[in-house]
């Protein structure tokens, strides 16, 4: 038997989101992306690197009264590829999505090339074509540059 079905390692929650299957680790950067630092009040619950039912390890983000923005669906995407949307109401998880990024990402994070046509104050989009998803690999539509998920993690934290 697996320990998460043994016991919850966190409590079940009433009404709100419940990001599981968290690449281990980044648990903390799912919360940077939804701009969550404990003193907007919602009850947030993290646990990390505890073991899934395929006995690997996983980060789970519990935010109580809050669902969660497309885009930042689409942040969390990037830097946890496997993790689940699930949203509660009264105790039940009434929808359950797993992320999916697209083959093209626009808009969400800038090229790290200072020199790219998509930095250059023109009207341009920042546009990447995802060549793998885990671990995390896209070519800039303009320069080509490639981004990984550490240039990626930068920008939520600059
Ligand atoms: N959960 C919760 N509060 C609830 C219901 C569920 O915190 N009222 C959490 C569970 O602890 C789990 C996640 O939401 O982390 C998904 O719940 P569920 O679908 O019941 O679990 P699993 O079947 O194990 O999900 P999966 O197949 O996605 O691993
Ligand atoms: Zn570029």
């Amino acid at each position: 038997m697996s320990r998460s079905s043994k016991e919850l390692y966190v409590k079940k929650i009433k009404n709100g989101t419940v990001i599981d299957h968290i690449s281990a680790g980044h648990a903390l950067d799912v919360l940077k992306i939804l701009g969550i630092d404990g003193r907007e009040g919602h009850t947030v619950s993290v646990a990390m690197n505890v073991l899934s039912e395929k006995q690997s390890k996983k980060d789970i983000v519990k935010v109580e009264s809050r669902e969660l923005a497309p885009g930042e669906v689409d942040k969390i995407a990037l830097i946890a590829p496997g993790a689940t949307i699930n949203i509660i109401r009264d105790y039940e998880v009434a929808e359950k999505t797993r992320v999916k990024l697209p083959d093209v990402i626009k808009g969400i994070i800038r090229c790290a090339n200072p020199s790219c046509v998509s930095n250059a104050g023109e009207p341009v989009e920042p546009r990447f074509t995802v060549e793998r998803t885990d671990p995390l690999k896209m070519r800039c539509y303009y320069c080509a540059r490639i981004m990984e998920k550490q240039d990626v993690l930068k920008q939520f934290y600059a």
